[in-house]
C-alpha cells in the first residue's frame, strides 16, 4: 500500500539535463527507510524563465523545497528572498526552502566536499593547508568558498585567468587565483572541478598529496586512476553527493536522514557495483 496520502510532502531536484541525477535515488531510498508521508522528484525546465516559473510555484505553496543543479544555481540564488551565510558566501545555491511564501537559498555543497574529504581522508588536516583547486566554474565556487572557511589556502588555477581572479575577489578569505607552473608546490589537496578531464599527470604532485575530483562518472575518474596509480590517497565526487544530501535531507523533510548508506544503492545505479 502506497504511504502516499493527500499529505505528502513533495520535493525534488531541479536542473537541466536532471534525468541522470542521482539524488531521487539517495532522497527516495530515505524517505522509504523512515516510511515518510513523501516524495522527492525530478524537475528539468526548459530554460530560466521555466525556473523562476517552479520558484514560483514554491513561493505559492505547491512544493516543500527543491535541491538545485546546473545550470540554475546562481539564479537559484539570485531568486531567494534570504540566504545562509554559506549560499552568500559562494553566489548560489543548490536548496531552496519554501516556506509561508518566502524563498530561502541555502548550499550543501561545500559541506557535502567536507564530508567527502573526512571519509575518504580522514588524515587530511584542512588549517593553513595549501589547496589547488582546478576550475573557477560553478562547481568550484561552494568548494572555495568551504574550503577557504575551513582554514586552506585556496590556489585556483583556470584556463582562463580571470575567472579565476574573479572567483577568488568574490570569496576572499586569502584566496588566491595562482600559475599552473607553481601552485602545485608543498599543496596537501588538489580538487578538480573542471567539465573536463586535467591535463596533468598526479605523478608530480608531492607525495601525501589528497586528489579529489567533483565528477562521478565514472567515480574512478581517469584523473583519479592517475592518482591512485602514483600511491596517492583520492576521494570521488560521489562521496561529495552523498555528503551534502544528508543536510539537503534535512532541510527539504524537517527531519535527519536515516543512518543509510546511500552508495552501494549508487554504484549499483551507476553500474559499477562490486
Ligand atoms: P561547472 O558548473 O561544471 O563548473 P562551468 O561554470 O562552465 O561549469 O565551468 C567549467 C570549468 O571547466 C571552468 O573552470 C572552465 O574553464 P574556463 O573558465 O577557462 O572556461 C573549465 N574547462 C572546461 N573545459 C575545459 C578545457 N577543455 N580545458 C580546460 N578547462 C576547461
Amino acid at each position: 500500500m502506497s504511504r502516499i496520502t493527500g499529505a505528502v510532502r513533495v520535493a525534488g531536484i531541479v536542473g537541466n539535463p536532471v534525468a541522470h541525477s542521482l539524488s531521487p535515488i539517495i532522497h527516495n531510498a530515505w524517505i522509504e527507510a523512515l516510511g515518510l508521508d513523501a516524495a522527492y522528484a525530478a524537475f528539468a525546465p526548459r530554460d530560466a524563465d521555466g525556473f523562476a516559473t517552479l520558484v514560483e510555484a514554491g513561493r505559492a505553496g505547491l512544493i516543500a523545497g527543491v535541491n538545485v543543479t546546473a545550470p540554475f544555481k546562481e539564479q537559484a540564488f539570485a531568486l531567494a528572498d534570504a540566504a545562509t551565510d554559506t549560499a552568500r558566501a559562494s553566489g548560489s545555491a543548490n536548496i531552496l526552502r519554501f516556506r509561508d511564501g518566502e524563498v530561502e537559498a541555502d548550499s550543501a555543497d561545500g559541506e557535502g566536499l567536507l564530508w567527502a574529504l573526512k571519509d575518504q581522508a580522514p588524515g587530511l588536516d584542512l588549517n593553513g593547508a595549501p589547496v589547488v583547486m582546478l576550475g573557477a566554474g560553478g562547481a568550484a565556487r561552494a568548494a572555495v568558498a568551504a574550503l577557504a572557511v575551513a582554514g586552506a589556502r585556496v590556489r585556483i588555477v583556470n584556463r582562463t585567468r580571470e575567472r579565476a581572479e574573479a572567483l577568488a575577489a568574490d570569496i576572499g578569505l586569502g584566496v588566491q587565483s595562482a600559475d599552473p607552473d607553481s601552485a602545485f608546490e608543498g599543496a596537501q589537496l588538489v580538487v578538480n572541478a573542471l567539465s573536463a578531464t586535467p591535463q596533468l599527470d598526479p605523478a608530480r604532485f608531492q607525495p601525501g598529496t589528497v586528489v579529489m575530483d567533483m565528477s562521478y562518472r565514472p567515480v574512478e575518474t581517469p584523473f583519479l586512476k592517475a592518482a591512485k596509480a602514483a600511491g596517492l590517497t583520492t576521494v570521488d565526487g560521489l562521496a561529495m553527493l552523498i555528503g551534502q544530501a544528508g543536510p539537503s535531507f534535512r532541510v527539504l523533510f524537517d527531519v535527519e536522514s536515516p543512518a543509510i548508506d546511500p552508495r552501494p544503492l549508487l554504484l549499483a545505479h551507476l553500474g559499477e557495483a562490486g
